[in-house]
């Protein structure tokens, strides 16, 4: 049995150590820790192991709250304590920036962070029918396979929906379509709580009665869906519900369908919200765009600062959401248009006026078309980003700092998802390298 000391955290939450030039990658184990582990898959440069024995226990080894964790692939940092784990995720975000992007930020965000448990407002559970597991699993997928987790509750999830997954399995396992639900996408809100059930074949009389019963007893609104997106409508109570979020900060309330995209952490969404705007510090004479607006969850807010502010998005039906939702708080300085942002240009880009100021929230892919598309001579003069991958963002932060003359004001973590390794981050660029005094621009901010 080998012995080693582990260095830090990757972005699955492994821990990482060293052994004879190879990088090793311990599941469960945590920084500062040394362990002797087995390996159980070995590639060329890296071994994948498990610990097989705990020689020196990190301080910041917690017990984990969760049954099923080391086994569900939901959560992979239950067994870290929570600022702990905000500390990693740091760390994850200021190597990505240095060792991808080669920048590092005048200063270091304090974190946001908020509620560690039933943060989960979304989330969708895979459904599969085992025989020899007793029946119907419902649960998120297991850790490295595509097999269900045999699960009764969740953490992370709101605990009115935790309690729903033994009767979901009770009431689907009992029905004649049961093997044809493969997921159920779960929206919990403060007016109601919906289910999205895909179903690959139509449910039968008898299917459609438990399913009433299932949605009056719970409390639930229960969608069908038997196609793609579009194909999605209630089923009980036929009526459908009325979801929204709320921003109090900004006076506004965001009404969705269940298909939207939304931000899953309601909470740290509104604590994200302040901090950006904060950020860009929009003014009433100023034009600014907000790139990948979704519904509007940044647009709406910066309007209110007075601003102009044009929302950009590649999906039609989130840009009529987000124009809709301008209506209903009464914003007439929001317009909203649609693009596909993945293919911009430096032509396209100048066509679209220029910008005073930018938010940018890509996907996982990051903004690399547009922050090239970006004229050096004309730059806006500050630039947000929300990214929710760290090497997107750094290689991006690479282009603006490197080659478009931005200075890295600030940058620091979001836990959006506490217990998982994902990596939500927020970065201030501007223009002026003057600007160095980051603390004071931030102001009441940090
Ligand atoms: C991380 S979400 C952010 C949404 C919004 N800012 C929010 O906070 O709710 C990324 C958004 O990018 C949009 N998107 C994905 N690919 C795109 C593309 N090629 N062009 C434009 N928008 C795209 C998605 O539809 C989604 O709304």
């Amino acid at each position: 049995m080998k012995a080693i000391r582990i260095e830090s955290l990757d972005h699955e939450g492994r821990g990482v150590a060293h052994q004879e030039g190879k990088a090793v990658f311990v599941d469960g184990a945590l920084p500062g820790e040394e362990v002797e582990y087995s390996v159980f898959k070995k590639k060329p440069k890296v071994d994948f192991a498990n610990i097989s024995k705990m020689l020196r226990e990190s301080p910041y080894r917690v017990k984990p709250k969760c049954p099923n964790f080391g086994a569900c692939g939901g959560c992979s940092m239950q067994h870290l304590e929570a600022s702990a784990q905000v500390a990693s995720k740091q760390r994850v975000l200021e190597d990505a920036l240095w060792h991808i992007g080669r920048v590092k930020p005048l200063l270091v965000l304090p974190a946001i962070h908020g509620p560690y448990w039933e943060y989960r407002r979304r989330a969708r559970l895979s459904v599969r029918y085992v025989e020899k597991k007793g029946g119907l699993l419902v649960g998120f997928n297991e850790k490295r396979t595509r097999y269900v987790m045999d699960m009764d509750r969740c953490e992370v999830l709101p605990a009115r929906i935790s309690k729903l997954i033994p009767l979901l399995r009770k009431t689907l396992g009992e029905l004649s379509i049961r093997a044809k639900i493969p997921q159920i996408e779960v929206v919990a809100t403060d007016q109601a709580d919906v289910l999205v059930m895909r179903v690959l074949d139509a449910p039968t009389p008898a299917d459609e009665k438990a399913l009433r019963e299932f949605a009056e007893e719970n409390s639930v609104h229960l969608y069908l869906q038997p196609g793609g997106q579009d194909t999605i409508r209630p089923f009980h109570p036929e009526a459908g519900a009325s979801l929204s979020y709320s921003l109090p900060e900004f006076a506004i309330e965001m009404p969705f369908r269940p298909s939207d995209f939304t931000q899953v952490n309601f909470s740290i969404n509104r604590a994200m919200v302040k901090r950006a705007v904060s950020l860009l510090a929009p003014h009433p004479t100023e034009r600014i765009a907000d790139f990948f607006c979704g519904l509007g969850n940044f647009t709406l807010p910066i309007a209110r600062s007075g601003a102009t502010v044009v929302g950009f998005e590649g999906s039609e039906t989130l840009v009529e959401r987000a124009r809709e939702n301008a209506q209903a708080n009464g914003i007439l300085n929001a317009s909203f248009l649609a693009a596909d942002l993945f293919r911009m240009n430096r032509e396209k880009f100048a066509e679209l006026g220029g910008f005073d100021k930018m938010l940018i929230d890509p996907p996982r892919a990051g903004a690399q078309e547009l922050v090239e598309s970006i004229d050096e001579k004309e730059t806006p003069e500050r630039i947000v980003y929300v990214s929710c991958d760290p090497a997107t963002l750094a290689r991006d932060a690479g282009i603006l700092v490197h080659r478009k003359g931005y200075t890295l004001q600030a940058a620091g973590v979001i836990n959006m998802f506490p217990h998982t390794s994902h990596v939500e981050s927020i970065a201030l660029f501007t223009n002026r390298p003057e600007h160095a005094g980051a603390r004071e621009m931030l102001g009441s901010e940090i």
